[in-house]
Protein backbone atom coordinates (compact mmCIF):
# COMPACT_ATOMS: atom_id res chain seq x y z
CA UNK A 1 0.00 0.00 0.00
CA UNK A 2 1.05 3.34 -0.89
CA UNK A 3 1.52 5.84 2.10
CA UNK A 4 3.07 8.88 0.62
CA UNK A 5 1.04 11.75 2.08
CA UNK A 6 -0.96 14.30 0.18
CA UNK A 7 -0.77 18.04 1.80
CA UNK A 8 -4.28 19.27 3.08
CA UNK A 9 -5.35 20.86 5.39
CA UNK A 10 -7.72 19.63 7.83
CA UNK A 11 -11.27 20.95 7.94
CA UNK A 12 -10.29 22.67 4.64
CA UNK A 13 -10.85 21.06 1.98
CA UNK A 14 -9.53 21.90 -1.65
CA UNK A 15 -12.57 21.62 -4.15
CA UNK A 16 -11.37 21.31 -7.81
CA UNK A 17 -13.21 21.64 -10.50
CA UNK A 18 -12.80 19.03 -13.39
CA UNK A 19 -9.96 20.46 -15.52
CA UNK A 20 -8.53 23.00 -12.92
CA UNK A 21 -5.27 23.24 -11.65
CA UNK A 22 -1.90 24.37 -11.92
CA UNK A 23 -1.21 23.18 -15.97
CA UNK A 24 2.14 21.28 -15.62
CA UNK A 25 0.40 19.47 -13.20
CA UNK A 26 -2.02 18.25 -15.52
CA UNK A 27 -5.25 19.61 -14.39
CA UNK A 28 -5.54 17.73 -11.19
CA UNK A 29 -1.86 16.53 -11.19
CA UNK A 30 -1.23 17.46 -7.92
CA UNK A 31 -2.81 14.60 -6.39
CA UNK A 32 0.40 12.25 -6.24
CA UNK A 33 0.83 8.91 -4.05
CA UNK A 34 -2.95 8.79 -2.73
CA UNK A 35 -3.66 4.99 -2.34
CA UNK A 36 -7.51 4.95 -1.71
CA UNK A 37 -9.79 6.94 -4.10
CA UNK A 38 -13.47 7.41 -3.20
CA UNK A 39 -16.02 8.28 -5.45
CA UNK A 40 -19.21 10.20 -3.80
CA UNK A 41 -17.15 10.29 -0.69
CA UNK A 42 -18.50 13.66 0.23
CA UNK A 43 -21.79 11.62 0.45
CA UNK A 44 -23.42 10.02 3.50
CA UNK A 45 -21.91 6.81 3.48
CA UNK A 46 -19.28 7.69 1.78
CA UNK A 47 -18.41 10.68 4.30
CA UNK A 48 -17.90 7.28 6.44
CA UNK A 49 -15.33 5.20 4.96
CA UNK A 50 -13.58 8.59 3.92
CA UNK A 51 -13.23 9.20 7.80
CA UNK A 52 -12.17 5.57 8.79
CA UNK A 53 -9.44 5.52 6.14
CA UNK A 54 -8.08 9.11 7.07
CA UNK A 55 -7.90 7.42 10.54
CA UNK A 56 -6.30 4.84 10.00
CA UNK A 57 -3.40 6.94 8.14
CA UNK A 58 -4.45 6.08 4.71
CA UNK A 59 -4.41 8.99 1.46
CA UNK A 60 -7.46 9.57 0.56
CA UNK A 61 -8.61 11.50 -2.77
CA UNK A 62 -12.74 11.68 -2.92
CA UNK A 63 -13.93 12.53 -6.66
CA UNK A 64 -17.70 13.98 -6.10
CA UNK A 65 -19.53 16.52 -7.96
CA UNK A 66 -21.00 17.54 -4.55
CA UNK A 67 -24.52 17.26 -6.35
CA UNK A 68 -26.11 15.29 -3.05
CA UNK A 69 -22.43 15.40 -1.00
CA UNK A 70 -20.65 18.10 1.58
CA UNK A 71 -17.42 19.10 0.99
CA UNK A 72 -17.43 19.66 4.55
CA UNK A 73 -17.75 16.02 5.23
CA UNK A 74 -14.76 15.14 3.27
CA UNK A 75 -12.20 16.20 6.03
CA UNK A 76 -8.92 16.58 4.57
CA UNK A 77 -8.96 14.51 1.76
CA UNK A 78 -8.07 16.03 -1.47
CA UNK A 79 -11.61 16.54 -3.14
CA UNK A 80 -11.88 16.69 -6.52
CA UNK A 81 -15.01 18.16 -8.07
CA UNK A 82 -16.38 16.39 -11.46
CA UNK A 83 -19.37 14.87 -12.77
CA UNK A 84 -18.55 10.77 -13.22
CA UNK A 85 -20.93 10.68 -16.37
CA UNK A 86 -19.39 13.76 -18.47
CA UNK A 87 -18.30 11.50 -20.97
CA UNK A 88 -14.51 13.66 -21.31
CA UNK A 89 -14.16 13.09 -17.66
CA UNK A 90 -12.07 9.61 -17.76
CA UNK A 91 -8.52 11.26 -18.19
CA UNK A 92 -9.14 13.30 -16.20
CA UNK A 93 -10.23 10.68 -13.50
CA UNK A 94 -7.21 8.47 -14.56
CA UNK A 95 -4.96 11.50 -13.56
CA UNK A 96 -6.93 11.59 -10.72
CA UNK A 97 -5.90 7.53 -9.69
CA UNK A 98 -2.40 7.58 -10.62
CA UNK A 99 -0.78 5.77 -8.02
CA UNK A 100 -3.78 4.73 -6.39
CA UNK A 101 -4.06 1.12 -5.34
CA UNK A 102 -7.76 0.92 -4.89
CA UNK A 103 -11.01 2.55 -5.42
CA UNK A 104 -14.05 2.76 -3.91
CA UNK A 105 -16.87 3.69 -5.74
CA UNK A 106 -19.91 4.80 -4.32
CA UNK A 107 -20.99 7.60 -6.36
CA UNK A 108 -24.77 7.25 -8.05
CA UNK A 109 -28.04 8.68 -8.14
CA UNK A 110 -30.14 6.46 -5.37
CA UNK A 111 -33.69 7.68 -5.62
CA UNK A 112 -35.94 5.05 -6.88
CA UNK A 113 -38.63 7.07 -7.60
CA UNK A 114 -36.72 9.49 -9.43
CA UNK A 115 -35.27 6.89 -11.44
CA UNK A 116 -39.20 5.74 -12.97
CA UNK A 117 -39.30 8.99 -14.49
CA UNK A 118 -36.07 9.49 -15.35
CA UNK A 119 -34.65 6.25 -16.03
CA UNK A 120 -32.53 7.68 -18.88
CA UNK A 121 -31.04 9.61 -17.10
CA UNK A 122 -30.09 7.02 -14.23
CA UNK A 123 -28.55 4.63 -16.76
CA UNK A 124 -26.05 7.66 -18.17
CA UNK A 125 -25.06 8.55 -14.63
CA UNK A 126 -24.71 5.48 -12.48
CA UNK A 127 -24.22 3.04 -15.92
CA UNK A 128 -22.41 6.11 -17.81
CA UNK A 129 -20.60 6.59 -14.84
CA UNK A 130 -19.22 3.44 -14.28
CA UNK A 131 -17.88 2.91 -17.31
CA UNK A 132 -15.68 6.27 -17.19
CA UNK A 133 -14.67 4.60 -14.12
CA UNK A 134 -13.83 1.30 -14.95
CA UNK A 135 -12.02 3.34 -18.11
CA UNK A 136 -10.13 5.63 -15.76
CA UNK A 137 -9.16 2.44 -13.69
CA UNK A 138 -8.08 0.64 -16.74
CA UNK A 139 -5.70 3.98 -17.44
CA UNK A 140 -4.21 4.00 -14.14
CA UNK A 141 -3.62 0.40 -13.46
CA UNK A 142 -5.81 0.53 -10.36
CA UNK A 143 -5.77 -2.88 -8.79
CA UNK A 144 -8.38 -3.35 -6.50
CA UNK A 145 -12.71 -1.60 -6.80
CA UNK A 146 -15.08 -2.07 -4.18
CA UNK A 147 -18.13 -1.37 -6.16
CA UNK A 148 -21.48 0.06 -3.65
CA UNK A 149 -23.98 -2.12 -5.29
CA UNK A 150 -27.89 -2.56 -3.26
CA UNK A 151 -30.43 -5.13 -2.11
CA UNK A 152 -32.65 -3.21 -4.94
CA UNK A 153 -30.85 -5.96 -7.53
CA UNK A 154 -32.85 -8.66 -5.92
CA UNK A 155 -36.46 -6.80 -6.35
CA UNK A 156 -39.21 -8.37 -4.88
CA UNK A 157 -38.11 -12.36 -4.41
CA UNK A 158 -40.95 -14.40 -4.19
CA UNK A 159 -43.86 -12.22 -2.75
CA UNK A 160 -46.89 -13.89 -1.20
CA UNK A 161 -49.76 -14.58 -3.34
CA UNK A 162 -51.74 -11.12 -1.35
CA UNK A 163 -49.16 -8.62 -2.52
CA UNK A 164 -51.66 -6.94 -4.27
CA UNK A 165 -49.53 -3.61 -6.00
CA UNK A 166 -46.63 -5.76 -7.62
CA UNK A 167 -46.54 -6.50 -11.24
CA UNK A 168 -46.28 -10.31 -11.07
CA UNK A 169 -44.50 -10.27 -14.65
CA UNK A 170 -42.14 -6.90 -13.54
CA UNK A 171 -41.70 -9.27 -10.32
CA UNK A 172 -40.62 -12.73 -12.12
CA UNK A 173 -39.01 -11.71 -15.42
CA UNK A 174 -35.47 -10.32 -15.29
CA UNK A 175 -34.68 -7.92 -17.65
CA UNK A 176 -34.72 -8.73 -21.20
CA UNK A 177 -31.62 -10.06 -22.98
CA UNK A 178 -29.65 -9.98 -19.61
CA UNK A 179 -26.01 -10.35 -19.44
CA UNK A 180 -24.48 -13.25 -17.89
CA UNK A 181 -24.97 -13.29 -14.12
CA UNK A 182 -21.68 -12.42 -12.39
CA UNK A 183 -19.68 -15.32 -10.91
CA UNK A 184 -21.34 -15.95 -7.75
CA UNK A 185 -20.20 -17.51 -4.67
CA UNK A 186 -21.57 -21.17 -3.91
CA UNK A 187 -24.20 -20.90 -1.81
CA UNK A 188 -22.82 -20.04 1.72
CA UNK A 189 -23.03 -22.01 4.91
CA UNK A 190 -26.95 -21.24 6.05
CA UNK A 191 -28.89 -20.25 2.93
CA UNK A 192 -31.71 -21.79 1.78
CA UNK A 193 -30.62 -25.84 1.09
CA UNK A 194 -32.77 -27.00 -2.35
CA UNK A 195 -35.94 -28.09 -1.69
CA UNK A 196 -35.78 -25.26 1.20
CA UNK A 197 -38.26 -22.09 0.69
CA UNK A 198 -36.92 -19.69 -1.71
CA UNK A 199 -35.92 -16.54 0.12
CA UNK A 200 -38.58 -14.20 1.22
CA UNK A 201 -40.72 -16.91 0.74
CA UNK A 202 -43.75 -17.07 2.60
CA UNK A 203 -44.83 -20.05 4.44
CA UNK A 204 -48.25 -21.68 3.25
CA UNK A 205 -51.41 -19.36 3.63
CA UNK A 206 -49.06 -16.60 4.38
CA UNK A 207 -51.32 -14.47 2.02
CA UNK A 208 -53.71 -13.83 5.26
CA UNK A 209 -52.51 -11.62 7.74
CA UNK A 210 -53.58 -13.89 10.30
CA UNK A 211 -50.71 -16.49 9.68
CA UNK A 212 -47.83 -14.12 9.57
CA UNK A 213 -44.24 -15.68 7.75
CA UNK A 214 -40.78 -15.82 8.77
CA UNK A 215 -38.65 -14.16 6.36
CA UNK A 216 -36.08 -16.33 4.72
CA UNK A 217 -32.59 -14.34 4.22
CA UNK A 218 -31.40 -13.49 0.93
CA UNK A 219 -28.19 -15.34 -0.28
CA UNK A 220 -25.87 -13.83 -2.97
CA UNK A 221 -27.29 -16.58 -5.15
CA UNK A 222 -30.54 -15.40 -5.55
CA UNK A 223 -31.92 -14.86 -8.97
CA UNK A 224 -31.09 -10.59 -9.75
CA UNK A 225 -34.84 -9.17 -10.99
CA UNK A 226 -34.62 -5.45 -10.07
CA UNK A 227 -37.77 -3.86 -10.93
CA UNK A 228 -36.58 -0.70 -10.96
CA UNK A 229 -34.21 1.65 -13.30
CA UNK A 230 -32.06 2.27 -9.86
CA UNK A 231 -31.92 -1.20 -9.38
CA UNK A 232 -31.51 -2.33 -12.73
CA UNK A 233 -28.14 0.26 -12.78
CA UNK A 234 -26.57 -1.64 -9.92
CA UNK A 235 -27.33 -5.02 -11.64
CA UNK A 236 -26.13 -3.89 -14.90
CA UNK A 237 -22.91 -2.10 -12.96
CA UNK A 238 -22.45 -5.62 -11.35
CA UNK A 239 -22.30 -7.27 -14.75
CA UNK A 240 -20.38 -4.28 -16.48
CA UNK A 241 -17.42 -3.96 -13.51
CA UNK A 242 -17.46 -8.15 -13.36
CA UNK A 243 -16.85 -8.55 -17.10
CA UNK A 244 -14.04 -5.61 -16.74
CA UNK A 245 -11.99 -7.68 -13.81
CA UNK A 246 -12.81 -11.17 -15.65
CA UNK A 247 -10.98 -9.75 -18.68
CA UNK A 248 -7.76 -7.76 -17.06
CA UNK A 249 -5.92 -8.17 -13.52
CA UNK A 250 -8.46 -5.70 -11.80
CA UNK A 251 -9.75 -7.29 -8.67
CA UNK A 252 -13.52 -6.39 -7.57
CA UNK A 253 -15.90 -6.61 -4.89
CA UNK A 254 -19.35 -5.79 -5.05
CA UNK A 255 -20.73 -4.89 -1.76
CA UNK A 256 -24.56 -5.03 -1.91
CA UNK A 257 -26.20 -3.15 0.95
CA UNK A 258 -29.22 -3.48 2.52
CA UNK A 259 -31.04 -0.51 4.06
CA UNK A 260 -28.14 1.32 5.75
CA UNK A 261 -29.41 3.96 8.49
CA UNK A 262 -27.35 5.76 11.63
CA UNK A 263 -24.61 7.66 12.04
CA UNK A 264 -20.74 7.22 13.20
CA UNK A 265 -20.24 10.94 13.98
CA UNK A 266 -22.70 13.58 14.59
CA UNK A 267 -21.86 15.46 11.77
CA UNK A 268 -21.92 12.61 9.00
CA UNK A 269 -25.85 11.62 9.61
CA UNK A 270 -28.01 11.11 6.69
CA UNK A 271 -28.73 14.81 5.14
CA UNK A 272 -31.50 13.78 3.11
CA UNK A 273 -35.13 12.04 4.41
CA UNK A 274 -35.44 9.47 2.23
CA UNK A 275 -35.42 6.37 3.80
CA UNK A 276 -37.60 5.44 7.18
CA UNK A 277 -35.74 6.45 10.02
CA UNK A 278 -34.93 10.09 8.96
CA UNK A 279 -38.43 10.63 7.33
CA UNK A 280 -39.76 9.38 10.87
CA UNK A 281 -37.53 12.17 12.73
CA UNK A 282 -38.93 14.49 10.69
CA UNK A 283 -42.42 13.92 11.07
CA UNK A 284 -41.93 13.36 14.66
CA UNK A 285 -40.31 16.74 14.83
CA UNK A 286 -42.73 18.41 13.16
CA UNK A 287 -45.25 16.91 15.40
CA UNK A 288 -46.83 14.90 12.80
CA UNK A 289 -47.39 11.57 12.51
CA UNK A 290 -45.40 8.69 10.67
CA UNK A 291 -46.89 7.02 8.01
CA UNK A 292 -46.58 3.53 7.54
CA UNK A 293 -46.87 2.27 3.54
CA UNK A 294 -49.11 -0.63 4.24
CA UNK A 295 -50.43 -2.63 7.59
CA UNK A 296 -51.77 -5.30 5.73
CA UNK A 297 -48.57 -7.37 4.64
CA UNK A 298 -48.08 -10.63 5.72
CA UNK A 299 -45.68 -10.08 8.39
CA UNK A 300 -46.09 -10.66 12.54
CA UNK A 301 -47.27 -7.12 12.40
CA UNK A 302 -48.72 -6.21 9.02
CA UNK A 303 -45.78 -3.82 8.17
CA UNK A 304 -42.96 -4.38 6.03
CA UNK A 305 -39.75 -5.82 7.38
CA UNK A 306 -35.84 -4.60 6.24
CA UNK A 307 -32.56 -5.54 7.42
CA UNK A 308 -31.17 -2.02 9.04
CA UNK A 309 -27.20 -2.02 8.93
CA UNK A 310 -25.20 0.59 10.89
CA UNK A 311 -23.81 3.09 8.55
CA UNK A 312 -20.55 2.51 10.67
CA UNK A 313 -20.75 -1.29 10.57
CA UNK A 314 -21.37 -1.02 6.32
CA UNK A 315 -17.63 1.34 6.71
CA UNK A 316 -16.02 -1.40 7.86
CA UNK A 317 -16.81 -3.79 5.61
CA UNK A 318 -15.45 -1.71 2.56
CA UNK A 319 -11.81 -1.41 4.88
CA UNK A 320 -11.87 -5.51 4.90
CA UNK A 321 -13.02 -5.65 1.18
CA UNK A 322 -9.82 -3.94 0.86
CA UNK A 323 -8.24 -6.14 2.59
CA UNK A 324 -9.51 -8.93 1.09
CA UNK A 325 -8.54 -8.54 -2.51
CA UNK A 326 -5.10 -7.98 -1.29
CA UNK A 327 -5.41 -11.86 -0.82
CA UNK A 328 -4.15 -14.54 -3.53
CA UNK A 329 -7.58 -16.03 -3.64
CA UNK A 330 -10.70 -14.92 -3.50
CA UNK A 331 -13.69 -17.21 -3.12
CA UNK A 332 -15.75 -14.52 -3.60
CA UNK A 333 -17.04 -11.49 -5.63
CA UNK A 334 -20.13 -10.46 -4.41
CA UNK A 335 -21.08 -9.91 -0.70
CA UNK A 336 -24.45 -8.88 1.52
CA UNK A 337 -24.21 -6.80 3.69
CA UNK A 338 -26.90 -6.48 5.91
CA UNK A 339 -27.29 -7.52 9.75
CA UNK A 340 -29.26 -11.28 9.19
CA UNK A 341 -32.05 -9.83 10.77
CA UNK A 342 -34.82 -7.69 9.86
CA UNK A 343 -37.27 -4.70 11.67
CA UNK A 344 -41.02 -4.07 10.87
CA UNK A 345 -41.64 0.06 9.75
CA UNK A 346 -44.06 -0.50 13.00
CA UNK A 347 -40.66 -1.43 14.90
CA UNK A 348 -38.44 0.92 13.68
CA UNK A 349 -41.05 3.77 14.63
CA UNK A 350 -41.25 2.54 18.08
CA UNK A 351 -37.96 2.46 18.35
CA UNK A 352 -37.83 6.09 17.05
CA UNK A 353 -40.47 7.41 19.62
CA UNK A 354 -38.13 6.10 22.33
CA UNK A 355 -35.21 7.44 21.72
CA UNK A 356 -36.71 10.50 20.31
CA UNK A 357 -39.11 10.73 23.60
CA UNK A 358 -41.85 12.01 21.08
CA UNK A 359 -45.04 9.36 20.95
CA UNK A 360 -47.55 10.27 18.17
CA UNK A 361 -49.28 7.04 17.05
CA UNK A 362 -48.78 6.69 13.41
CA UNK A 363 -50.73 7.12 10.30
CA UNK A 364 -51.99 4.08 8.20
CA UNK A 365 -51.71 5.24 4.47
CA UNK A 366 -51.85 2.53 1.18
CA UNK A 367 -48.75 0.38 0.29
CA UNK A 368 -46.12 2.06 -2.52
CA UNK A 369 -46.16 -0.25 -5.45
CA UNK A 370 -43.34 -2.10 -5.57
CA UNK A 371 -42.84 -2.43 -2.06
CA UNK A 372 -41.42 -6.20 -1.23
CA UNK A 373 -42.93 -7.22 2.08
CA UNK A 374 -39.50 -8.35 3.59
CA UNK A 375 -35.34 -7.97 2.71
CA UNK A 376 -33.23 -9.16 5.18
CA UNK A 377 -29.88 -9.94 4.02
CA UNK A 378 -28.28 -13.62 4.79
CA UNK A 379 -24.65 -12.04 5.43
CA UNK A 380 -22.71 -15.38 5.77
CA UNK A 381 -20.49 -14.73 2.81
CA UNK A 382 -19.08 -11.65 4.69
CA UNK A 383 -18.82 -13.38 7.59
CA UNK A 384 -17.12 -16.69 6.01
CA UNK A 385 -14.70 -15.08 3.42
CA UNK A 386 -14.13 -12.19 5.33
CA UNK A 387 -14.84 -12.44 8.81
CA UNK A 388 -17.19 -9.63 9.00
CA UNK A 389 -20.29 -9.46 10.44
CA UNK A 390 -22.65 -6.29 11.75
CA UNK A 391 -22.30 -5.56 15.90
CA UNK A 392 -24.27 -2.81 15.70
CA UNK A 393 -27.95 -3.00 16.72
CA UNK A 394 -31.35 -1.38 15.80
CA UNK A 395 -31.61 1.02 19.00
CA UNK A 396 -27.75 1.94 18.55
CA UNK A 397 -28.84 2.52 14.68
CA UNK A 398 -31.87 4.68 15.69
CA UNK A 399 -29.91 6.29 18.89
CA UNK A 400 -27.11 7.38 16.65
CA UNK A 401 -29.17 8.55 14.02
CA UNK A 402 -31.02 10.75 16.33
CA UNK A 403 -27.92 12.37 17.74
CA UNK A 404 -27.03 13.43 14.19
CA UNK A 405 -30.30 14.55 13.49
CA UNK A 406 -30.07 16.88 16.41
CA UNK A 407 -26.85 18.95 14.69
CA UNK A 408 -28.23 19.26 11.94
N1 LIG B 1 -28.19 4.74 1.54
C1 LIG B 1 -28.58 3.49 1.35
O1 LIG B 1 -29.41 2.95 2.11
C2 LIG B 1 -28.01 2.69 0.20
C3 LIG B 1 -28.44 1.36 0.03
C4 LIG B 1 -27.91 0.62 -1.02
C5 LIG B 1 -26.95 1.17 -1.85
N2 LIG B 1 -26.56 2.46 -1.68
C6 LIG B 1 -25.55 3.01 -2.59
O2 LIG B 1 -24.50 3.58 -1.83
C7 LIG B 1 -23.91 4.65 -2.55
C8 LIG B 1 -23.83 5.88 -1.66
O3 LIG B 1 -25.13 6.20 -1.22
P1 LIG B 1 -25.41 7.36 -0.17
O4 LIG B 1 -26.58 6.92 0.64
O5 LIG B 1 -24.16 7.73 0.54
O6 LIG B 1 -25.89 8.52 -1.15
P2 LIG B 1 -25.46 10.06 -1.22
O7 LIG B 1 -26.36 10.70 -2.21
O8 LIG B 1 -25.38 10.65 0.14
O9 LIG B 1 -23.99 9.96 -1.80
C9 LIG B 1 -23.72 9.83 -3.18
C10 LIG B 1 -22.54 10.74 -3.47
O10 LIG B 1 -22.17 10.57 -4.85
C11 LIG B 1 -22.08 11.84 -5.47
N3 LIG B 1 -22.43 11.63 -6.87
C12 LIG B 1 -23.58 11.13 -7.38
N4 LIG B 1 -23.52 11.06 -8.71
C13 LIG B 1 -22.31 11.52 -9.07
C14 LIG B 1 -21.64 11.73 -10.32
N5 LIG B 1 -22.23 11.43 -11.49
N6 LIG B 1 -20.39 12.21 -10.32
C15 LIG B 1 -19.76 12.53 -9.16
N7 LIG B 1 -20.35 12.37 -7.94
C16 LIG B 1 -21.60 11.88 -7.90
C17 LIG B 1 -23.05 12.74 -4.71
O11 LIG B 1 -22.74 14.12 -4.79
C18 LIG B 1 -22.89 12.21 -3.29
O12 LIG B 1 -21.82 12.85 -2.59
C19 LIG B 1 -24.74 4.83 -3.82
O13 LIG B 1 -24.10 4.16 -4.87
C20 LIG B 1 -26.05 4.15 -3.47
O14 LIG B 1 -26.69 3.67 -4.61
C21 LIG B 1 -27.06 3.24 -0.67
Amino acid sequence: MLNARVAGVPGRPQVLKTGEGPADEGGVGIVAGVSVVVTGGAGYIGAHIVRLLLERGDDVVVLDDLATGRAERTGHARLIRADLADPAVAPTLARAMEGADAVIHLAARKQVGESVQRPLWYFQQNLGGLANLLRAVQLASVPRLVFSSSAAVYGAPNPPADAGTHSPAKLTAPPANPPPAPALPTAPPGAAAPGTPAPGTPTADAGTHSTPFTPQPIPETTPLAPINPYGQTKAAGEWLAHDVAASSDLRLACLRYFNVAGAGWADLGDPAALNLIPMVFERLTAGQPPVVFGDDYPTPDGSCIRDYVHVMDLAHAHLVALDYLDRPTRPATVFNVGTGTGASVKQVIAEAARVTGISIPPTIAPRRPGDPPALVADPSTMTQTMGWRAHRTLPDIVTSAWEAWKTR
